[in-house]
């Protein structure tokens, strides 16, 4: 890992999504965004839609977090505006006993296809990413019933009957292992963890319910795969302050949001882990001329050499302009060369 480049590489959380018009006609087409995930072939042509358009470096699998919670029976929805939501929700530690395991090669083929697909179509250009939720993550919307602001039954169900959190949080576990290591035969090439919501915890809260059981994945997937390494990059939305026992866990790479300096980051675990990220998906919505500043002051405070793979902080929102991801790849390519040498 952490191979030599020529210059850094750059790709985008949500890189395929909202923003593009492309994106909207496609969804328009397949009817819902659920339906859009569950058909490979419309699933393959959003995820190489941003690839047309920008000198992306990798491509990430078009599907969802939630694919695991709706395979176990948990009937995922998605309401306008308001986000994912889910028929049942998890309230007791019978409700945990009660879901089934599920073999993600069965139950989440419509994924695999997907993958396979894209892999073809891709034909080496870049690489392929995969991905799912942390446990944590997708415990959270699952008790929630949906999104929330403060998780105030997540946290509750787990301060109350701690038990049965670890045993649904084991559950997860284990189906995103065996989902992961699916996608992985099916052609991912590397494997992102979204722990979107592990920065809600206390830091003994954040070790005990969800990096200790990103660690058990980050171990039990294959490791190589068609002669190649599959590299795992752990993302966890506001984990600033826990960066070195998140290298400490088998990931390769670590996900930063925009909250941590690069800089300072890379001194704490540059030795152990790349970096990926980190710039505020805000400053897609302001200029060229901004973007490209704003990029350079990412690289610049990184510095020289490699072991960091840019991006942004937290997915593209819908309102950026499609122009503005132009400039900021671009800025990305070009005002790296500088630092490798
Ligand atoms: O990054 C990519 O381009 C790959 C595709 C991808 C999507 N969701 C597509 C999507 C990935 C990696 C995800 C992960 C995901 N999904 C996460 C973790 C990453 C993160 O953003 O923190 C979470 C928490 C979810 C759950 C989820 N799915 C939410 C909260 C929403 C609604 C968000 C919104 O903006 O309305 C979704 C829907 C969703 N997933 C969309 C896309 C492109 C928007 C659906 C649409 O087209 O209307």
């Amino acid at each position: 890992m952490r191979q030599d480049v020529d210059v850094t590489p750059v790709w985008m959380m949500r890189q395929a999504g909202r923003y593009l018009p492309e994106y909207r006609k496609t969804r328009s087409k397949a009817g819902d965004f659920m339906s859009l995930c569950k058909s490979p072939e419309l699933a393959c042509e959003v995820t190489l839609q941003p690839l047309r358009r920008y000198a992306f470096d990798a491509a990430i699998l078009f599907s969802d977090i939630l694919t695991i919670p709706d395979a176990m029976g948990q009937g995922l929805f998605f309401e306008t505006g308001e986000g994912p939501r889910f028929k049942k929700v998890i309230r007791t530690q019978s409700d945990v006993e009660r879901l089934p395991v599920i073999s993600a090669e069965k139950d989440l083929s419509y994924v695999m296809s997907a993958v396979s697909l894209i892999r073809k179509e891709l034909n080496g250009s870049v690489p392929l990413i995969g991905f799912s939720g942390s446990p944590w993550t997708l415990a959270t919307y699952m008790i929630e019933g949906g999104g929330s602001k403060d998780f105030h039954r997540a946290k509750a169900f787990m301060y109350n009957d701690r038990n049965a959190m670890h045993l649904l949080l084991d559950k997860l576990t284990d189906a995103v292992i065996d989902y992961l290591n699916a996608q992985i035969r099916a052609g991912a090439q590397a494997i992102q963890i979204f722990d979107t919501w592990g920065g809600i915890l206390t830091t003994p809260g954040y070790f005990e319910f969800s990096l200790n059981y990103m660690k058990k994945i980050a171990s039990s997937l294959i490791k190589e795969y068609d002669g190649a390494v599959i590299p795992v990059i752990l993302f966890t939305k506001n984990g600033g302050q826990w960066l070195e026992k998140i290298a400490d866990s088998a990931a390769d790479a670590i996900g930063l949001d925009w909250t941590t300096e690069i800089g300072a980051a890379r001194q704490r675990v540059g030795g152990v882990c790349a970096l990926q990220g980190n710039m505020d998906p805000a400053i897609l919505r302001t200029s060229p001329s901004v973007i490209r500043k704003e990029v350079g002051k990412i690289l610049e405070n990184f510095g020289e050499g490699n072991g960091h793979i840019f991006n942004l902080g937290h997915g593209i929102t819908p309102e950026v302009d499609p122009d503005n991801v132009s400039a900021f790849v671009d800025a990305v390519h070009e005002i790296s060369a500088q630092y490798h040498t």
